[in-house]
């Protein structure tokens, strides 16, 4: 089979990817020289572009672009990372955890009373009392700093940006956490607003910026996410995010739930197939003329370049895969598929290693030592 249109270039916003294949936002829970290391492989691997998950829209204590330090580390990243050719996107991101509620979780956490999941479940039970509480002008002043974010990005070098539609974009657009009266809250268009808002204060600070937007989606019937908006509500929200300046959607589940519905093994009762979270993007395809990456379970180089090649999706993101073999995109460009070290979807060293806070890792690394 050959692989064409994965070697094939895309425009996402007026930005030029080489190819198709993108490096999906992931936390690698490493110091910075290892951070860099992992993200220059990654880029030498070939793929177009790399996503920084998890970018702090705000000021915050565990550094962000708005200090001197935090600003220098995220210059090298991009330099490291263009210098291998390939282009990089920062995923702006709000934290809606009580920091002040987590204090006191803390003795737990330390003597190990609670577990990484019992201490996100404990987290996720504050979420809808924090950001239902929150004062209108705070909410006014959260949006507002995706815009001075964005404008730090770029002086810091990276080419795009990306709106985490999940995290506080994501807990206000859902019921199941926003029970705000207010015009933040109820109608699907108030629920919208904290997304809407964000884009546009970054559309008017960087009025040439790609703005790309991971739009988190949930479903009933099953209940898969609990964040983000339903499949239902989509056809109201991307419009608005639209018409704020957003340019390219990146689709996956919506998070608040299980880490392993959104980055599912191979074994999921719901999620176990090739390119997983397809469906959604489908739907994102039918209301928008926009440039629609997909994400999940994107492993298998035929299936991959069949799905760009139908047009189903213009861009693939893989996290896992990419992590299992940095070189996945040189390979299959050149043809030379039998090489590639294909991802398991075990989850033991990648979600496995953040959860044990032992950073990101991949089981044929152990392979390797
Ligand atoms: C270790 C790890 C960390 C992740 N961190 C983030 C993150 O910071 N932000 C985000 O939006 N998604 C994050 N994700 C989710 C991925 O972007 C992706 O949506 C998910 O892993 C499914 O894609 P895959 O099957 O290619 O791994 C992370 C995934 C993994 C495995
Ligand atoms: S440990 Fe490696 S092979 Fe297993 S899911 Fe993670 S990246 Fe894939």
């Amino acid at each position: 089979m050959g692989y064409e249109t994965i070697a094939s270039p895309v425009n996402l916003g007026g930005l030029v990817l080489k190819n198709r294949i993108i490096f999906a936002p992931t936390s690698f829970g490493l110091p910075e020289e290892r951070l860099l290391e992992r993200l220059r492989r990654i880029a030498a691997g070939g793929c177009a572009m790399i996503i920084v998950g998890d970018v702090p829209a705000g000021r915050s204590p565990f550094g962000s672009l708005y200090s001197a330090r935090g600003f220098a580390r995220y210059r090298r990243l991009c330099e490291a990372v263009h210098r291998e050719g390939c282009l990089i996107c920062a995923q702006l991101h709000q934290s809606d955890s009580d920091l002040a509620g987590m204090v006191r979780y803390l003795p737990g956490v330390l003597t190990k009373r609670y577990s990484m999941d019992q201490l996100r479940e404990l987290l996720n039970q504050r979420v809808g009392p924090y950001i239902s509480s929150l004062p209108a002008e705070k909410v006014a002043g959260i949006t507002a700093s995706f815009g001075s974010a964005a404008v730090l990005a770029a002086k810091a070098g990276f080419d795009m940006v990306q709106v985490h539609g999940d995290r506080m974009c994501g807990s206000f657009a859902s019921p199941l956490f926003n029970r705000r009266q207010d015009r933040y809250g109820a109608s699907v268009v108030n629920r919208a607003r904290f997304a809407v808002e964000a884009v546009t204060s970054i559309r008017r600070s960087m009025p040439d910026m790609p703005i790309d937007f991971k739009l988190a989606v949930r479903q009933e019937e099953p209940h898969y996410g609990n964040a983000g908006m339903l499949v239902e509500e989509l056809p109201v929200l991307i419009p608005l995010l639209e018409q704020a300046g957003v340019t390219s959607f990146h689709v996956a589940l919506a998070d608040h739930s299980r880490l392993s519905d959104t980055i599912p093994p191979a074994n999921h009762p719901y999620f176990s197939s090739q390119g997983c979270f397809l469906r959604y993007a489908d739907e994102v395809r039918s209301l928008t003329r926009l440039p629609v990456c997909g994400v999940g379970g994107l492993t298998d180089p035929d299936f991959v370049e069949e799905q760009l090649k139908s047009g189903r999706i213009d861009c693939a993101a893989m996290s896992r895969q990419l992590l299992a073999d940095p070189d996945w995109p040189r390979k299959v460009t050149e043809g030379n598929t039998d090489a590639v070290r294909q991802c398991v979807r075990c989850n033991r060293d990648c979600l496995g290693g953040i959860q044990r806070h032992e950073g990101v890792h991949c089981v044929f690394d152990r392979e390797q030592v």
